[in-house]
């Protein structure tokens, strides 16, 4: 439901110096996804009226990824800070009475715990609200100083932490709700009183409490949601926890996963019921796996729509294809891009596959390329076929009909027809169509000469014969003493 009174105001403008890269720090990705993308959607379901990025750094790139879903970007430039980066932002919240501020780089934070704080907030009628996190190691982090057991004096950033404060293992996310009337004249009043000569949103809090108005801190029910990523050690945690995340909802839904630690699944993956996955897969893009299926061990799928009870067997690339119900791929194969294999259809070791249509039940057991290709249903691809679709300067189409037999190590050079019912033999060259019915064979005629291996072999033994004499004539010269 809209929240007709709320704002969300991500707080984005940042390099993110401490991991060392050249790209802003909110577009690297966790969880396959932009960490500001992540944040936007678990913003979304609040239905807020305005959502806005405050970007900086890099603006544009932000303003690419942050725009598509809806929300304004304002510009920070330069950025003097996390309170600073809030005024900046000001005109844009417009009208809302409360706001949601968090940073883009913290992707984990659930919407149901944006909503409890929210309705803590409200509940509290406090003027600020901040998301909380108890934790064991809280260096790094703003803590959160109370003056009672319900409400908050400040928030001392780490480099201002007086000793006794250092201990304190409550830590701000970072994540807050304010009430707007209240924050922005608090806001008016902060200094820049710290070694970086930033306005700092924290310090907002003292000012708020040292005026008597209600600061309450609501605590995550997992510490884990409110993880920062300041370094790459830390995205490397939180990418982990995002796909723990999908594998548990997967398993959930009657997934098996084995060796679930070993294995990669993308956001908008879907499996089917008593599917089994594997270690060491990975799924990823928009992959769609049906029920019944399994995908063992090395594969690596993206973008491929499965039906029921596909098999892909170990060691496995498939991008952007589909496999319709009982198709049984690998070990060994790659289906490159834009395949569609029918109902039943074998595709065994070493076969790629690219562009290519197979009608139902057809096979291709073994080393192959298949490229451009259009087959039939029931056809028969023998061992090392190769569709020669390139002729340097063009991609040609071959088409094969049903029940086709291709004999092995042929080369169907395209643009070719091959019609149903056909035969090609072994070892031919297919420059010409092939009309239905009919054989195909294009290679040298064999000849067999009788008796030849052996007249040859007493040839040879003669002339190593004569050899040897030879070199014996010469040899006892050197033996003699
Ligand atoms: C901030 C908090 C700290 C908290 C921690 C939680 C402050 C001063 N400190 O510290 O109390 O424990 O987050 O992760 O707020 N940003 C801007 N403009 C700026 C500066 C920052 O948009 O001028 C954005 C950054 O891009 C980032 C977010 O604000 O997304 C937080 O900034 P960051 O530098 O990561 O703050 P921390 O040092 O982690
Ligand atoms: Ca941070």
């Amino acid at each position: 439901m809209p929240a007709k009174d709320l704002a969300i105001v991500i707080l984005a403008a940042g390099k993110g110096t401490r991991l060392k890269s050249s790209l802003a720090k909110v577009l690297h990705r966790a969880g396959a996804r932009a960490l500001v993308e992540q944040v936007l959607r678990a913003c979304a379901p609040l239905g807020a009226k305005k959502t806005v990025v405050v970007v900086g750094y890099q603006a544009e790139q932000v303003a690419a990824v942050v725009e598509p879903t809806g929300a304004t970007t304002v510009l920070q430039h330069p950025q003097h800070g996390t309170g600073h980066a809030m005024l900046v932002a000001r005109r844009a919240v417009g009208g809302a009475k409360v706001v949601v501020v968090l940073p883009g780089d913290a992707p984990l934070v659930r919407t149901e715990t944006l909503r409890a704080l929210i309705a803590a907030h409200r509940a509290g009628n406090a003027a600020a609200t901040i998301l909380t996190a108890v934790v064991s190691d809280p260096s790094g982090y703003g803590r959160v100083v109370r003056k009672s057991e319900t409400n908050v004096g400040a928030i001392v950033e780490e480099s201002q932490l007086s000793d006794e404060q250092r201990d304190i293992n409550e830590i701000n996310s970072s994540i807050y709700c304010f009430t707007l009337d209240k924050l922005w004249p608090a806001l008016a009043q902060v200094k820049p009183n710290n070694k970086h000569r930033e306005v700092y949103l924290t310090d907002a809090i003292a000012i708020l409490a040292a005026k008597g108005e209600t600061v309450l801190a609501q605590v995550a029910p997992d510490p884990r949601e409110v993880l920062g990523c300041n370094t790459r050690v830390d995205l490397a945690e939180v990418d982990r926890i995002f796909r723990e995340r999908k594998r548990n909802d997967l398993m959930n839904s009657g997934v098996t996963i084995q060796l679930p630690d070993t294995v990669l699944i993308d956001p908008d993956v879907t499996a089917g019921e008593d599917t089994v996955v594997e270690p060491a897969v990975h799924l990823l893009g928009k992959t769609r796996i049906g029920a019944r299926c399994t995908i063992r061990t090395g594969s690596v799928l993206s973008d491929a729509i499965l039906g029921d009870d596909v098999t892909v067997e170990p060691h496995c690339v498939i991008a952007n294809s589909r496999l319709d119900e009982r198709v049984t791929v690998g070990p060994f194969a790659r289906l490159r891009s834009e395949n569609h294999l029918k109902a039943g259809v074998h595709i065994g070791n070493f076969v790629e596959l690219k562009k290519t249509t197979m009608g139902e039940g057809t096979k291709a057991g073994h080393l192959s390329y298949l490229g451009d290709a259009k087959i039939g249903a029931k056809a028969n691809i023998g061992a090392g076929t190769i569709t020669c679709n390139y002729d340097g300067f063009h991609k040609h189409p071959t088409t094969i009909g049903n029940r086709v037999f291709i004999g092995s190590d042929s080369a169907l050079v395209a643009p070719v027809r091959v019609g149903d019912g056909a035969y090609i033999a072994a070892g031919s060259t297919i420059t010409d169509n092939v009309p239905a019915e009919a054989l195909g064979i294009a290679r040298g005629r064999q000849v067999t000469k009788p008796g030849w291996a052996s007249k040859k072999r007493r040839e040879l033994a003669a002339v190593a014969g004569l050899d040897k004499s030879s070199s014996k004539s010469r040899k006892p010269k050197k033996r003699r003493r």
